[in-house]
């Protein structure tokens, strides 16, 4: 293992005993992050679901499976990229006996963000990709408008540019061409990323992944 992935693997074993927040009381897993810790793209969601939850793995359900079609379709997969989410726990309300997701406080934020800071400092990537407007508020600024910015890259602590793209649980609840504008945006957005990585270190081919 190198260096990196030793570090990311250290730092992964101290994340699963985090008692930072109350989410660990609810929680089955801590979902950390994986993928190929050496990547210059980082890949960042909001927090884990049901799906995520049950395995420690993230964005392994529906809109797991349109991130990896959407990687696909720009020829890259998880092992070029590392992805992980701004909150290592799943969020959730349970009513009348059924338990649903439910949007991360912004003390829970705050209380998982060294977890964050700390992957990326080990990571360095060129690039970060946010998905949805929770990520890119974390990252890149608060109040962020992804109709407007979306696709834009900006300048962050975490990244030299980041930019966000829309998060494929929203482009699943679109129909018909929603859904297909919406899912083509995606795509574009991971393939804006992935130039920004070639032209980041200047060497335009593609063998760079
Ligand atoms: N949505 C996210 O933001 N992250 C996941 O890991 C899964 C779904």
């Amino acid at each position: 293992m190198g260096e990196i992935a030793e570090r990311i693997e250290q730092l992964r074993l101290s994340a699963l005993d985090c008692r930072g927040c109350e989410l660990c009381e609810t929680r089955t897993n801590v979902v950390f992050g994986e993928g190929n810790p050496e990547t210059p793209l980082i890949v960042i969601g909001e927090g884990p679901g049901q799906n995520e939850d049950a395995t420690g793995r993230p964005f392994v359900g529906r809109a797991g499976q349109l991130l990896d079609q959407a990687l696909k379709e720009n020829n890259l997969s998880r092992k070029h990229v590392y992805i992980m989410n701004v909150i290592k726990c799943r969020a959730c309300i349970t009513e009348n006996g059924r338990t649903r997701n439910r949007p991360p406080s912004t003390a829970e934020i705050n209380a998982c963000s060294h977890w964050l800071e700390k992957q990326v400092a080990i990571i360095q990537p060129l690039v970060v990709l946010c998905l949805g407007a929770p990520a890119a508020n974390a990252i890149i600024h608060r109040d962020f408008r992804m109709t407007q910015e979306r696709g834009q890259f900006f300048e962050t602590k975490y990244a030299r540019h980041a930019i966000a793209a829309l998060h494929p649980a929203y482009i699943l609840r679109q129909d018909g061409e929603t859904y297909e504008l919406t899912r083509r945006q995606l795509v574009e957005d991971i393939g804006a990323a992935r130039r920004k990585v070639i032209e980041a270190k200047k060497e335009p081919n593609m063998t760079l992944f």
